[in-house]
């Protein structure tokens, strides 16, 4: 358990290039070895929890390398071609993993047993052991639907339309990636966009998929249908930048004086962009240079400058677009003028911690004001003045890596520092954070 004090470093400056979007990562791999053929994928994330995607696929049955220049090759084994895994597949910490490959197994005649860490073991699979048990999954899972898990594919499986009860692009994708080897069309009904990486992304991969827009009982809703047996063809993928992994530099630079900051290659897909929108609400000086595609999702360089931020309201219908990014937006809220206000976060309980209640008492730990209520956080900022930083004992990380780095970003604006009691769990999404941040305050 590595243990850090993070402390004011001076302003961050130059320019900077943050890992592979970790979305994007897991797809590319899960994808490439559904297709027959070579996949070739530059700029992956080499996260723990990536490499815990690229573990299990190959334990049924792909092939998966990195070349020395970085380039990872994946050979599939086609839809269908799935073979049963020899042991427990692990996990780690990634509840996306888990998810998606649920969904994957959840068509082909196997079985296979999922185990995590702590923080995995915690977290509610019921979202999505409900629609792939309607497509004749079976599963035998721990206490209140949790890990460890073991789950029975059905082969052919029943296509199913199912609307989302949760903004979740994890079920989203479990149910679509279980229609791939589903005859006939599994269709996805959406309430509240999330995340559309798989659509565009299988696409790309050859299977036939529909996204329209139809009227629901609330207004319009996504209708996301996928036409099974697919044949996926291999592809090649370059993963753009991390909008979640910048998130934490954007605030960086946002909240430290004299900060002038590039971020190159940043993704900016539009269900992904809520943090810089609401930044940019309470004043921060964000631009976008050098707009551009890259594998099929807009792209640009961000230019960040130190900014004067003011409290908002945040609306609670951004948060699905932003839902990684309320730990580093909290921290921004500890040192804007006024109060920012946020609702409607009844999720952030179920991420890798609790984030409502673990941010609190980081924050409050660190001397920031703060209240938690039941779906948000209530936050009183300095107006710029630093946090007084932690004292005798450091925060609680809980194994969430966004908690780590929002609390290493709240350091930096502190007077005495704040200290993290694990920097352990920053491995799973930013290897190389704590390097990028000495280098962007050298
Ligand atoms: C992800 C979806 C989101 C997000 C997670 C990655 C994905 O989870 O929090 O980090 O890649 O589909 P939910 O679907 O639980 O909101």
């Amino acid at each position: 358990m590595p243990a850090h004090r993070f402390t004011s470093q001076g302003p961050l400056n130059g320019r900077i290039r943050v890992p592979g979007d970790k979305s994007i990562s897991h797809r590319s791999i899960m994808f490439g070895a559904l297709a027959v053929g070579e996949t070739r994928v530059t700029g992956m994330l080499e996260g723990e929890d990536v490499m815990a995607t690229a573990a299990a696929m190959r334990a049924m049955g792909a092939s998966i390398t990195r070349e020395d220049d970085g380039t990872w090759s994946i050979h599939g084994m086609g839809v269908g071609g799935l073979l049963q895994p020899e042991a427990p597949l692990d996990m780690g910490n990634s509840g996306t993993s888990t998810r998606l490959l649920m969904g994957l197994i959840a068509s082909h005649a196997i079985s296979a047993t999922f185990t995590g860490d702590a923080s995995l073991s915690k977290r509610p699979m019921g979202r999505v052991i409900d629609p792939l048990s309607l497509m004749g999954a079976s599963f035998e899972a721990s206490e209140g639907g949790t890990l460890p898990l073991t789950i029975q594919g059905a082969y052919p499986a029943v296509p199913i339309t199912y609307r989302l009860p949760v903004a979740s692009a994890q079920v989203k994708s479990a149910v679509l990636l279980a229609g791939l080897n589903t005859p006939g069309v599994t269709t996805v009904i959406e309430p509240v966009p999330t995340r559309d990486h798989s659509e565009r992304m299988l696409r790309g991969f050859g299977a036939q998929i529909e996204v329209g827009e139809e009227d629901g009982a609330n207004g319009p809703e996504r209708v996301i249908r996928i036409q099974g047996p697919a044949d996926l063809k291999p592809c090649d993928i370059d993963v753009p930048g991390d909008p979640s992994s910048a998130a934490f530099f954007i605030v960086a630079a946002l909240i430290t004086p004299g900060s002038d900051l590039v971020i190159e290659n940043v993704g900016l897909n539009p269900t992904r962009t809520g943090l810089i929108a609401v930044l940019r609400q309470m004043g921060g000086q964000i631009e976008e240079l050098n707009a551009r595609e890259v594998g099929g999702e807009p792209v640009a360089d961000l230019r960040v400058r130190h900014s004067n931020l003011t409290g908002i309201v945040v609306d609670p219908a951004i948060a699905p677009a932003m839902i990684d990014e309320f730990p580093v937006l909290f921290v921004a809220a500890a040192l804007a003028q006024g109060t920012t206000t946020t609702s409607g976060l009844d999720e952030l309980r179920v991420k890798e911690s609790d984030r409502l209640s673990v941010m609190a008492a980081a924050l409050e730990l660190a001397g920031a004001r703060v209240e938690e209520r039941e779906d948000g956080l209530v936050i009183e900022g300095t107006g710029g003045a630093p946090l007084p930083g932690t004292s005798a004992n450091p925060v609680a990380t809980h194994l969430d890596h966004r908690i780590a780095m929002s609390m290493a970003v709240a350091g930096l604006a502190s007077k005495n520092g704040v200290e993290v009691d694990d920097t352990a769990p920053i491995q799973t999404s930013f290897p190389n954070f704590m390097t990028l941040l000495a280098e962007a305050c050298a």
